[in-house]
């Protein structure tokens, strides 16, 4: 064949390649609200012009599985490597108009290929499933394709940020690969996550729902827990995401990328917690109040509300945040906020981010439904987690240090760096009113006013024991200061702790 002729035969095939699976099903796909793959890929996730991309002529045996269509484009997944913010990535996207994204022998092994290549690299690796599962055709081997993704998202975990977008449909066993990964983006009546869908679940259980109840965008991020960041569009997901990004190294061995220093919008003055003790108060204005330009990514915003988890920075140095929200059942900590907070702290852990506790919890939730789902296992989660955290641990106590929760929120004692407390902070067993009945029962019972005498013994309990002093004293607290010093105070202990060890430490999954 002539120069000239091989040439164009191969624009030939560029050209069918790139038309994906024709313009009907692009057609369906954009009616759905959807973008294509590579429209996903190329347009709204990384730089322009940056996309490499990997084994696009790669096809099926058609011989070997019985499908007579030889024309499913790239297989169904599109792969390769971009820059994100002049940053390497790893990228697959499945492109639904492709059998329906559905995962074969060798769409499997295209993911499988890529996953290597970024684990090689040291790069962060971003899936965008829109799929039907397992490619109906093709058997086991579908399968082991699945088996062999999820066997590389294990082994990668904690190595390389692993982030996935749902865009469509993630059903059945399909749905593990983005629950190992450490991010799962879902958007507003395009995603779908469940282990077994509408129709399997009416004829099994008469349970009758929607797909949108069942495993919806809003569902999987307020209701399961699954997904961790939900978007309106795809648009904004992929800007969260790129966002995300940029508050992370790309691999375990690096810190994460240092920024200008900007200062909070509103700084905290010296009157943030309300003279009410009981009053409730949004934890994250006093995040906004203490981190650079006031910039607060937050992760499971809509999930275990009573505990805030998130990204910010603070001196242009990216850190993660764990609150206790007393907006939301007065900040307790119950099985769900342990199994978020402890998830986060692991993630933070792997990938060299310093932790920043704020401390304001009345303690673990009480009650025969918290105990019976496990509290003791699951609170023991955050436990772990901190102690095992070797990343600079700051710890800042605003309010309520109650029993337990004062030690599993990244006391001294599970191996915090630096504490800090206001002087609003109060550490104790157990708050005064309850405290004071107790061990002031009898007085209490005995005295002329039973009322007044237990108000007196609650302020006597406070001024004794429920204030940070006693803890200063002996050394777990390193200092107290004012509210607006905060900022100042916690810079300067996270340039005292910089210079920490970085490298590979544990993978992400929460034990
Ligand atoms: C092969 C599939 C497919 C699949 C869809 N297609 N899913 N081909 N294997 N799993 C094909 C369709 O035949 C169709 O091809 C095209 O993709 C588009 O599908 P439609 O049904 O027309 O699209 P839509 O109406 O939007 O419905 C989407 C859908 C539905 C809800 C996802 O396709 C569906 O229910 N698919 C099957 C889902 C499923 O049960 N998968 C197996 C899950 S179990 P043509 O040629 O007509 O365009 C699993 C096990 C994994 O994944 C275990 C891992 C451990």
């Amino acid at each position: 064949m002539s120069i000239m002729k091989s040439v164009n035969d191969f624009l030939a095939r560029l050209s069918g390649k790139l038309k994906g699976g024709g313009e009907i099903a692009i057609e369906k796909q954009k009616k759905k609200g959807k973008h294509t793959a590579r429209e996903r890929i190329e347009d709204l996730l990384l730089d322009p012009d940056s996309f490499l991309e990997t084994d696009l002529f790669v096809e099926h045996s058609v011989k070997d599985f019985g499908m007579d269509r030889k024309d499913l484009a790239g297989d169904g997944v599109i792969t390769g490597f971009g820059k994100i913010s002049n940053r390497s990535v790893a990228v697959f996207a499945q492109d639904f108009t492709v059998a329906g994204g559905s995962l074969g022998r060798a769409h499997a092994k295209k993911i499988t290929k890529v996953m290597d290549t970024a684990a090689e690299a040291h790069i962060p690796l971003i899936g965008i499933n829109d799929s039907g599962g397992a490619r109906i055709q093709e058997g086991v081997e579908s399968l082991c394709g699945y088996g062999e993704i999820f066997y590389r998202n294990t082994r990668l975990s904690g190595i390389i940020p692993q982030i996935s977008v749902i865009l469509g449909p993630c059903a059945g066993g399909a749905v593990y690969s983005p629950a190992l990964t450490d991010f799962v983006f879902v958007v507003n009546k395009i995603s779908n996550m469940f282990i077994t869908g509408p129709q399997v679940i009416k004829t099994v259980l008469g349970e009758e729902v929607t797909q949108e109840e069942l495993g919806g965008a809003v569902t999987q991020t307020s209701i399961t827990g699954n997904a961790h960041f939900y978007a309106e569009s795809e648009v904004e997901a992929f800007d969260t995401l790129k966002k995300l990004l940029s508050f992370l190294p790309s691999n375990s061995n690096e810190k994460p990328p240092v920024y200008r220093t900007v200062p909070p919008v509103n700084p905290l003055g010296d009157d943030v917690i309300p003279d009410d003790r009981k009053q409730a108060y949004s934890v994250r204005d006093i995040i906004r109040g203490i981190v650079d330009a006031s910039d607060f990514l937050e992760v499971h915003e809509h999930w275990a509300r009573n505990i805030v988890v998130g990204f910010a920075r603070l001196d242009g140095k990216s850190i993660g945040i764990i609150a206790n929200q007393p907006r939301v059942l007065a900040g307790v900590l119950d099985v769900n906020a342990s199994d978020k907070a402890a998830r986060f702290i692991r993630f933070c852990d792997s990938f060299n981010i310093p932790l920043l506790t704020m401390v304001d919890t009345p303690g673990y939730l009480p009650g025969i439904d918290q105990e019976h789902a496990g509290v003791i296992r699951h609170g023991a989660k955050l436990l772990y987690a901190y102690s095992e955290a070797t990343v600079p641990k700051m710890t800042l106590i605003m309010r309520k240090a109650y029993g337990g929760a004062y030690i599993a929120m990244c006391s001294r004692h599970l191996g915090a760096t630096f504490v800090a407390s206001w002087p609003s902070g109060e550490i104790a067993v157990m708050g005064p009113e309850g405290a004071a009945n107790i061990i002031f029962r009898r007085e209490i019972a005995e005295a002329d006013d039973p009322e007044a005498c237990r108000q007196e013994k609650v302020r006597e309990y406070e001024e004794k024991f429920s204030n940070p002093y006693v803890a200063a004293k002996k050394g777990y607290v390193d200092t107290i200061i004012r509210s607006s010093m905060t900022r100042d105070t916690f810079i300067k202990a996270l340039s005292v702790a910089d210079s920490f060890k970085v490298g590979h430490k544990h993978g992400n999954i929460p034990l």
